[in-house]
C-alpha cells in the first residue's frame, strides 16, 4: 500500500507529455483476440487497469508482455475459460471483452462485472446488443454464458450511446458475415481509435465518430502495430491542476479537438489557453473563476471523467459553481474529502453546489475511485500545507505515475510506502 505526500501551494510550470489513453488501450487490448497473429501496442501506458485486462487475457490463454513501453499480445491459442469474478471485479470494463471472444470463438463465459464506487453500471445494453446479433445469453449464478453459434450481423439500435456497448458491438461484428450497423453509437474519440485499430488489422469499420457505425465483417484479421490516442482525461487533469495552483504549463501529445469541451470550460474558469499543433499551453495567474453551470454528458459535451478534477479546481474559485453529473449516479463521493480541506460543497443527488473558498488546507485524504483520487491530488497541490492521500492504487488505475508528472512541473509531491 502506498500514499502520496503533497506539500501544496506551489505553482506548476514547465511542460509535460501526456500518456496514451487508458480508455483507448483497454478495448484495443480486448480487440487483439480478434486475430491469431501477434499485435504490438506501442507506447501502451503502464497502469493497474491495463494489468487487470492483461491478467484476463492471460487467463484466456493469450500471451502479453511489455518490452519497454511496447506491449505485445498474441492470442493464437484462445481458451474458453470462465472469466471469474476475481478477475472481472478488478476491472469493470472487463465486459468489453465479450464482443471479441464471441466474434472469434462464438462462445464466451464471464462473471458479471458488478457495480463500482461511481455507480451501479448495468450491462443491459451490452447484453441486448449482443442478443440483437442472435447471441443466446443466460445468466448462470452470476456467470454470463453466451452462445454465439448462430450469430448473425444485424442492425442494433442502442437506447443510450454507451461507450462500452458500442465498442463491444464493433468487436462482435468484426468477424461476422455481412454488415452490422450500430445506431445511436457513442461518438467518443476512443471509439474512433478502436475503429482505426480494427481497420489496421484488416477490418472494415466505417462511420466511427458519428452516431451510425457500420462494421462489415471480414474472414480474418491480421497482426498489426498500433499507437493508441493521447489520453484526453490525463491532459484535462493537468490543465485543471494548473488552473487550480496557478502557473504556466505546455501539455504535449494532445489532440486539441478531443479536449475542446474541457478547454472551453477552463477559459470560463479564467485560464488563458493557446494551441500549437499537438500542444496546449495554459496560463493561470489568478484564483479560478466560478462556472455558473457545469454539466457532464456524452462526447462532445463536458466529460464525466473530468467532473471531479473540475470540482477540486472550483473549490477555490472566486464564487459559486453548480455541477450536474448526468452519467454516473454516484460520482460525488470524493467531495466529502474536499470538505475536510475546507471546501464548501453540498451535494444533492446528481447536483453539487461548490462555493469557492479563498484557500484550502492540507488534510489526510482517501481516494476511493480513480478520478475522485485525481481530484484530491489537484486540491492538495493547490492547498496550503501538507496533505497525505491514501488509496493511491485507485489513481494508478489510470495515471502513469501521477506524482512524477506533477513533481516535474514543480509540485512538491512524492510517493511513500504506508
Ligand atoms: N449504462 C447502462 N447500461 C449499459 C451500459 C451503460 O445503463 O449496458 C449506463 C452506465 O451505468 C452509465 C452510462 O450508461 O450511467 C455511461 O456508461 P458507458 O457505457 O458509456 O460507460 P463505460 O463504457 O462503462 C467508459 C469509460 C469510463 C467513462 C464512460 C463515460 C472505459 C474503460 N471507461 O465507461 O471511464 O466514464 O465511458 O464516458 O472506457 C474512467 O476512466 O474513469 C471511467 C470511468
Amino acid at each position: 500500500m502506498q500514499k502520496l505526500i503533497i506539500d501544496g501551494g506551489l505553482p506548476l510550470n514547465g511542460e509535460t507529455v501526456i500518456q496514451t489513453a487508458k480508455n483507448a488501450a483497454l478495448p484495443i487490448i480486448a480487440a487483439c483476440i480478434l486475430t491469431d497473429e501477434p499485435v504490438t501496442i506501442e507506447n501502451c501506458p503502464h497502469l493497474n487497469d491495463i494489468d487487470a485486462m492483461l491478467n484476463i487475457m492471460r487467463h484466456l490463454g493469450c500471451t502479453a508482455e511489455f518490452f519497454g513501453d511496447n506491449l505485445t499480445v498474441c492470442c493464437r491459442d484462445v481458451a474458453l475459460n470462465v472469466i471469474n469474478s476475481d478477475l472481472t471485479g478488478k476491472l469493470r470494463s472487463s465486459i468489453f471483452i465479450l464482443g471479441s471472444i464471441l466474434s472469434r470463438c462464438r462462445r464466451a463465459y464471464i462473471s458479471h462485472p458488478g457495480g463500482c464506487e461511481i455507480g451501479l453500471r448495468p450491462i443491459d445494453l451490452h447484453i441486448s446488443g449482443l442478443k440483437g446479433l442472435s447471441v443466446k445469453i443466460v445468466d448462470d449464478c452470476g456467470v454470463i454464458c453466451c452462445d454465439g453459434t448462430d450469430m448473425k450481423s444485424g442492425v442494433i439500435n442502442l437506447d443510450f450511446a454507451s461507450v462500452g456497448a458500442t465498442e463491444n458491438l464493433m468487436m462482435a461484428g468484426a468477424l461476422l458475415d455481412g454488415e452490422t450497423v450500430i445506431v445511436n453509437a457513442a461518438r467518443e474519440p476512443e471509439i474512433v481509435d478502436l475503429a482505426e485499430f480494427i481497420n489496421a488489422m484488416g477490418g472494415d469499420v466505417r462511420g466511427a465518430g458519428g452516431s451510425v457505425i457500420s462494421i462489415r465483417g471480414v474472414k480474418k484479421l491480421h497482426g498489426s502495430a498500433y499507437t493508441p490516442m493521447p489520453d484526453r482525461i490525463c491532459a484535462g487533469t493537468v490543465l485543471a491542476a494548473v488552473n487550480a495552483t496557478g502557473g504556466s504549463v505546455t501539455v504535449k501529445n494532445v489532440v486539441p479537438d478531443h479536449i475542446f469541451g474541457i478547454t472551453e470550460r477552463l477559459k470560463k474558469a479564467g485560464a488563458r489557453l493557446s494551441v500549437r499543433g499537438n500542444a496546449v499551453r495554459i496560463t493561470a495567474d489568478a484564483r479560478p473563476r466560478p462556472i455558473h453551470k457545469l454539466e457532464t454528458n456524452v462526447y462532445p459535451a463536458f466529460p464525466t471523467d473530468m467532473q471531479p478534477q473540475f470540482c477540486a479546481m472550483l473549490a477555490r474559485a472566486s464564487g459559486s459553481s453548480v455541477i450536474v453529473e448526468n452519467l454516473f449516479e454516484n460520482r460525488f463521493g470524493y467531495t466529502s474529502e474536499l470538505v475536510k480541506m475546507g471546501a464548501s460543497i453540498t451535494v444533492k443527488d446528481r447536483i453539487a453546489v461548490v462555493n469557492g473558498v479563498s484557500s484550502l488546507h492540507g488534510a489526510t485524504l482517501k481516494a476511493c475511485d480513480l478520478r475522485g483520487g485525481a481530484a484530491l491530488v489537484i486540491a492538495a497541490l493547490a492547498a496550503e500545507g501538507r496533505s497525505v492521500v491514501y488509496g493511491v492504487e485507485h489513481i494508478d488505475r489510470g495515471y502513469e505515475c501521477i506524482e512524477r508528472t506533477f513533481a516535474e512541473l514543480g509540485g512538491a509531491i512524492h510517493r511513500a510506502e504506508v
